[in-house]
């Protein structure tokens, strides 16, 4: 692995802890204005000091991101689709090599949809980013399993994230299940877990503490943290949880949560 590639991957998982908390509000890119992200600056902006890395768009980079901030970007390049089009797996790269180097991003995100209809068409977008990407020492992150109906278990998951890695991913993005070490043991290049959808602030720690506990380097997580009615809370809680090795109980009890 060359320099820049190793610098990028350190600047997103830390070399000391061996573990990342990204934060994600890609969203908008197929839900249009989430809840909790209509106004994206306002949601993210007191999150930023907690966060280790940001997963984004270029539309919300540029216009609701102070430049001058140092948190790592990751690059959300797959889209192309929305929640009400025909079907989400139908993906394409809608960022260049170029505008990506250009905003100055750390990594770069992209989706595929492992047993869709698009499957080929994805996994063919996620080689050709990593074509352009490994020239750039950029690393991709694949994401896998997202919206369609696929029953999300270590089989499924096993099965796509170790496709994303050997189709040449540097990192990958999944989702926890049971039996989620065998996830991790079957696929050779670092694992994050989404959060999904919003669920009660402790089981999102839950789920926190057993990902990182059975073998992700960390959470990439999004709406179980700006959805909360204490986002900031939440992101140090999940922090205290990823980083400091807290427990459930104890990261929960420093939330201060609105009834
Ligand atoms: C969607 C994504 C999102 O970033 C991902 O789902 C993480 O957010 P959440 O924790 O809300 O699930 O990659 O394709």
């Amino acid at each position: 692995m060359d320099w820049g590639m190793k610098n990028r991957i350190s600047r997103i998982i830390s070399p000391e802890s061996g573990r990342t908390l990204m934060l994600a509000v890609d969203h908008g890119y197929f839900l249009g204005p989430t809840s909790g992200l209509e106004d994206p600056r306002k949601t993210i902006e007191p999150l930023l000091p907690h966060v280790d890395s940001l997963m984004l768009t270029r539309g919300v980079l540029r216009t609701s991101v102070d430049p001058a901030i140092s948190v790592p970007i990751v690059l959300r390049v797959s889209g192309a689709n929305s929640i009400v089009g025909e079907d989400l797996s139908n993906e394409a790269i809608i960022v260049s090599i170029e505008d990506a180097l250009r905003l100055n991003v750390t990594a770069v995100a992209l989706s595929i949809y492992i047993g869709s209809r698009y499957e080929h068409q994805t996994l063919k977008n996620l080689a050709s980013l990593v074509n352009e990407c490994e020239r750039y020492g950029i690393p991709v992150l694949a994401v896998t399993a997202v919206g369609k109906e696929m029953t999300r278990d270590a089989r499924y998951l096993s099965l796509s994230c170790r496709i994303a890695a050997e189709v040449g991913a540097r990192m990958v993005k999944t989702y926890y299940c049971e039996d989620f070490q065998k996830v991790v043991k079957s696929c050779p290049v670092p694992l994050v877990i989404a959060g999904g959808r919003k669920i009660p602030e402790k089981d999102a720690l839950e789920l926190a503490y057993r990902a990182v506990k059975e073998g992700a380097v960390g959470v990439d997580m999004g709406r179980n943290v700006f959805q909360s009615s204490d986002p900031a809370g939440m992101i140090r809680a999940v922090r205290k949880i990823v980083h400091e090795g807290s427990t459930v109980e104890e990261a929960y009890a420093t939330l201060n949560l609105k009834v």
